[in-house]
């Protein structure tokens, strides 16, 4: 029996249309946490899932003319949906969790019965301001601007019976808990925590648990109308999975209390919060640590639908594969900070670290290998005093990348990593095996000795990348001749484990070489069409509020013109002049700023609509005597225009009222 457990979670996401790159970070993460744990040895407890229940849902459902678990259920598995992205990304998830799924639901009715029964969840009334988006609860106080603290949107007003957890009991112990023990990481976000929401006027305030204003959620078994709030129910998904209160699973002995939860920032408050203080209301051992990650901003600005600014992680991973896009977000941005994504960052992070370190030292490596030596080196090697140093630092870098992993510092790990790939390039050029290479003969087994350095060291730095970039790995292993026995964490510490006349088989090249200027320029016009694409399809201006009264709108005169002439005014690229028959037998000339959607040509003999008592105005020292009559409104962001035309029948100078 393995009794090295390890259980890690991500949050249970939300279902949505499509996910962002911001949405998979934190999976993404999660996942190479897992996959480095079971390469470590450890049985290892990945769950995610998503988080079903709530207005949000309902609300979307009956917009869509469906029932919420139809809705659900239909984006759960939909293209871009989180299922879909999770296979993308390729996450080895163990286990996936709805809230939906029955068993959890029967879980859920159990907890919060057993919390009223111990009395700390109890009926009250709940008066305040409740934030859809985020389903958060909050007082008028607590409000920043009037709008939600957390995600600016605005908030409504909340007025219902409501059951209540009794957090202020908690407060003492969830404070110590924060402040002396390393439950929550970073420790930045302690002190955030601690005086935000418990040592603030008036304390922890008891948690409103249940809403009767909607229905899709769980229900109160013991008092229908009820259901229990999104939050409770979502929380104890790390512990419904593992079987906890229902048989559908049996590893809560196994994995519970979990090693570790990843969330991201704005949601730390709930695990940091909340969750201790409902295991404690049970008397349940508390998870080890809550991580914080921070959030991926792009171009400096929020991810958001709306504002049509989401990197889509279909596209990069099309363009630069998904090994590519995963390595890129844990090697850029510190795990506990905001990261801020650029296209013109991903492109340099491949460029420099995929493609001129790695895969230039897997390609210069296996090239040579086949071209000196067929792709078999002969046995019989030669060492010489330069590599000491690299060997040094190949057989030490486990324990340095280690020591990172275990704090989450994917970053600094891969660092590591690649100060060795970059000592191996250097050791390249300092023993130039293509020198060594003209008189075979004589230096044969020098050559094949720094060959066989540079494959260990390639060997070694790829058992330690396997968690970022899964597939790309694999790969690697297979061009440097590396078995199962030469992938493992225990060989990661040795060398001179690939057999001595190793067979190398140079294959494709993993890492590109991208050309920045014209691929900024493509991903930018790509995401501006996805931008116009996000803005919305007509948006026509608010009607006027303030009232004219009759007399005054009588006396505006709108009268029909016939185009007799109309040309472009020199040195403007807006202007038309018209001349314009208006039944009064003198000649009315007009200019109006439409040359954008008009050419002259097209509107002679066409009968218009123009308000003539203006007072006459100079235009590029034209004089305009009134305004032609159009219809404007946008469309995805873009002004159009149309000018008011009337019936050929009706008579030049006919009055409009
Ligand atoms: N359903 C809740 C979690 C319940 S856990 C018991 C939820 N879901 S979510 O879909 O809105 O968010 C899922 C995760 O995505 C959160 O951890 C959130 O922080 C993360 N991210 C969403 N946008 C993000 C970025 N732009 N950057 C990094 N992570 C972000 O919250």
């Amino acid at each position: 029996m393995n009794d090295k457990k390890f259980y890690i979670t991500t949050p249970i996401y939300y279902p949505s249309g499509k996910l962002h790159i911001g949405h998979a970070y934190c999976t993404v993460a999660t996942d190479a946490m897992a996959r480095y744990k079971r390469l470590c040895g450890y049985d290892v407890m990945f769950l995610t899932g998503t988080d079903e229940h709530g207005q949000k849902i309902e609300d979307k459902a009956k917009e869509a003319g469906v029932t919420p678990q139809q809705f659900v259920d239909g984006i759960v598995a939909a293209p871009g949906g989180v299922l879909d992205l999770w296979k993308l990304m390729n996450i080895s998830y163990d286990r996936f969790i709805r809230t939906t799924d029955g068993y959890h639901v029967a879980s859920i009715q159990k907890i919060f019965r057993q919390m009223y029964e111990n009395g700390d969840i109890y009926k009250g009334a709940y008066k305040g301001k409740y934030c859809k988006p985020c389903e958060s609860f909050w007082t008028e106080s607590q409000l920043v601007d009037g709008k939600c603290p957390d995600c600016g949107r605005e908030v409504v007003d909340a007025e219902e019976e409501a059951y209540f957890f009794r957090a202020s009991k908690y407060a003492d112990r969830v404070r110590d808990l924060l402040l002396n023990t390393d439950f929550l990481e970073p420790k930045s976000r302690v002190h955030e925590m601690v005086n935000n929401f418990i040592d603030c006027e008036g304390g922890l305030q008891d948690l409103c648990v249940s809403r009767t204003s909607f229905t899709w959620g769980v229900p109160v078994d013991f008092d229908p109308g009820h259901v229990v709030y999104v939050w409770l129910d979502a929380l104890f998904n790390y512990m419904t999975a593992l079987g906890y209160q229902n048989d559908k699973y049996n590893d809560l002995d196994k994995f519970w209390p979990a090693d570790v939860h990843f969330v991201g920032k704005e949601i730390v408050r709930f695990h940091a919060i909340y969750w201790p203080a409902f295991l404690m209301s049970l008397d349940l051992p508390l998870p080890k640590k809550v991580y914080g990650h921070g959030w991926l901003n792009f171009n400096g600005d929020k991810m958001s639908k709306s504002k049509g600014n989401v990197v889509d992680p279909y596209l990069l991973s099309e363009r630069y594969g998904v090994d590519a896009l995963r390595f890129f977000v844990l090697r850029t941005f510190p795990f506990g900070s905001d990261g801020n994504f650029t296209n013109e960052l991903l492109i340099q992070t491949i460029n420099n670290d995929l493609a001129n370190d790695l895969g230039n030292l897997v390609s210069r490596t296996t090239a040579m290998a086949e071209k000196y030596f067929d792709g078999k080196l002969p046995a019989g090697r030669q060492s010489a005093g330069l590599d000491q140093e690299l060997m040094g630092m190949a057989v030490s870098l486990r324990d340095r990348y280690e020591e990172q992993m275990e704090k989450f510092q994917f970053q600094n790990a891969l660092e590591e990593v690649f100060k060795v790939i970059q000592r191996a390039n250097k050791y390249i050029d300092e023993n130039a095996p293509w020198a060594l290479a003209k008189d075979l003969a004589a230096n044969g087994e020098r050559l094949a000795a720094v060959l066989y350095n540079l494959l260990e060291t390639v060997r070694i730095c790829t058992v330690l990348l396997t968690p970022f970039m899964p597939d790309s790995c694999g790969k690697i292993f297979a061009q440097i001749g590396a078995g199962e026995a030469a992938r493992t964490w225990d060989s990661a510490r040795h060398f001179g484990i690939l057999p001595e006349d190793v067979q190398v088989h140079k294959g494709e090249n993993l890492f590109p070489r991208i050309d920045m200027a014209k691929e900024l320029a493509e991903l930018e016009a790509i995401q501006e069409a996805a931008k116009k694409a996000a803005l919305p399809a007509i948006e026509i201006e608010p009607q006027l509020e303030e009232k004219v009264d009759f007399d005054t709108f009588c006396k505006s005169d709108f009268r029909a013109v016939k185009v007799k002439a109309c040309e472009n005014v020199k040195k403007s690229d807006k202007l038309l002049k018209f001349t314009l028959d208006d039944g009064t037998g003198t000649d009315r000339q007009i200019l109006s700023g439409i040359a954008k959607w008009y050419k002259p040509e097209e509107l002679i003999g066409k009968t218009l609509v123009a308000i003539v008592n203006l007072p006459p105005r100079k235009m590029m020292g034209q004089e305009s005597q009134g305004m032609l009559i159009s219809a404007v409104h946008t469309e995805k962001g873009e002004e159009k225009l149309h000018l008011l035309m009337v019936d050929g029948a009706i008579p030049a100078g006919a009055k409009l009222c």
